[in-house]
């Protein structure tokens, strides 16, 4: 049995994205099916779309959403029908090394649904981070559904789902951001703006917020941002140095996915300071450093896959930090639009006109 809804894909590498018809199997064994409320539009997506991830189009894209649980196959005991869900993309298998060794967030075999979503013509589609979900319904493990309270609007839920986590995880998980710490986040977008409110609930005393576009940077004071860098104007590493005593700052979040930007990052941190890359770089991407600076700088480098977060631990206590008011995830949501409006939210996104879009069902 199986049953077909509309959803957004990719066909091919930069073709424009188009409404489908998107055959979904019954779940299987582990899996569940889920309605989705609402999916926002995530750099990430525009990154499969331009081949910048893999080759494996057609892409059925959409990964950061909430939804009711509609059915689940045989041995699920976590979600039943009727749940309300946010999708996560790292579903953590329990038994890999990573997760043996107490790591969870590492995890090296996450989960996703065995079983493949088609076209009608048969043409199997590779869902966007495991989830597809610009789609009426999607097939996801059920492993990837992180029940959280009901009274949360969709579209905010979602953004949990992936930039958003991504963002506050960066700067408490990855970049364990502290109380009275001077952090710099490079790049304003949703998930840099993540990392700033993220910064904030951890206590930054001193939050410096970069990028090339005034606009994100009025945002990002609405975010928690101390001082503002335009960095197509001032050069980033003297701004971040001369606000924090000629030191640098104790941890640089790298939100854009560029070598120049990393190296911004690793020299605008002080001294056995931490840098986090969270943005994504391309395959072909390379980055070249004395290696006598990166000796001699000390302290650590890092990568911050989702965040380092656990969605079982980290979904449901933001959405309560949400309700009290602590932070506000609501902020990030830009516009609701529809699913016949995922090319022009890219688009959108491109020219830097929103934080987040999310299509809404
Ligand atoms: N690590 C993860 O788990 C994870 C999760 C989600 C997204 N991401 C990645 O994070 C990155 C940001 O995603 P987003 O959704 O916030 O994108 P976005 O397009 O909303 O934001 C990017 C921001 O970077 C700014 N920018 C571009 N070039 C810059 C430069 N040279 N210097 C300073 N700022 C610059 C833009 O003006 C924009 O504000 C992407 O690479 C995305 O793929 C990573
Ligand atoms: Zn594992
Ligand atoms: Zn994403």
């Amino acid at each position: 049995m199986s049953q077909q809804v509309q959803g957004v894909i990719a066909p091919g590498k930069n073709e424009p994205v188009r409404i489908e018809t998107i055959v979904i199997p019954d779940p299987g064994p582990g899996e569940a099916v889920v309605k989705i409320q609402a999916c926002g539009v995530c750099h990430t997506d525009l990154h499969y779309k331009q081949g910048g991830i893999n080759d494996d189009f057609p892409f059925l894209l959409g990964h950061e959403a909430a939804g009711v649980v509609e059915s689940v196959g045989e041995g699920v005991t976590d979600v039943a029908p009727g749940d309300f869900v946010v999708l996560n993309w790292r579903a953590v298998c329990g038994q890999c090394r990573a997760c043996l060794r107490g790591r969870p967030w590492y995890c090296f075999d996450t989960h996703n649904a065995k079983q493949k979503m088609t076209l009608l013509d048969g043409t199997e589609l590779s869902p966007a981070l495991g989830i597809g979900a610009f789609a009426e319904k999607t097939l996801v493990a059920a492993g990837q559904c992180t029940k959280v309270d009901p009274e949360v609007s969709p579209a905010v839920a979602g953004l949990l789902g992936c930039g958003v986590m991504a963002g506050i995880g960066a700067a408490i998980n990855t970049g364990q951001v502290g109380r009275g710490d001077s952090v710099a986040v490079i790049g304003c977008g949703g998930v840099g703006d993540a990392a700033i409110a993220g910064a904030r609930l951890a206590g930054a005393a001193k939050i410096i917020a970069v990028d090339i576009d005034d606009r994100k940077l009025e945002t990002a004071r609405t975010m928690g941002a101390t001082h503002t860098v335009n960095s197509r104007s001032t050069d980033p590493v003297e701004a971040i140095r001369a606000l924090t005593d000629g030191n640098g700052a104790d941890v640089v979040i790298e939100a854009v996915g560029r070598p120049e930007t990393y190296k911004q990052a690793f020299y605008a941190r002080d001294l056995a300071g931490t840098v986090v890359l969270v943005g994504v770089p391309t395959p072909e991407m390379q980055l070249e450093l004395p290696l006598i600076d990166v000796f001699g700088r000390g302290g650590s480098l890092k990568s911050s896959w989702y965040g380092d977060c656990l969605p079982s631990r980290d979904f449901p206590m933001l959405i309560d930090l949400h309700q009290q008011g602590r932070i506000d995830l609501g902020a990030f949501v830009t516009e609701t639009i529809g699913l016949g409006d995922v090319e022009q939210a890219f688009a959108r996104m491109h020219d830097g006109d929103v934080l987040r879009s999310v299509v809404v069902f």
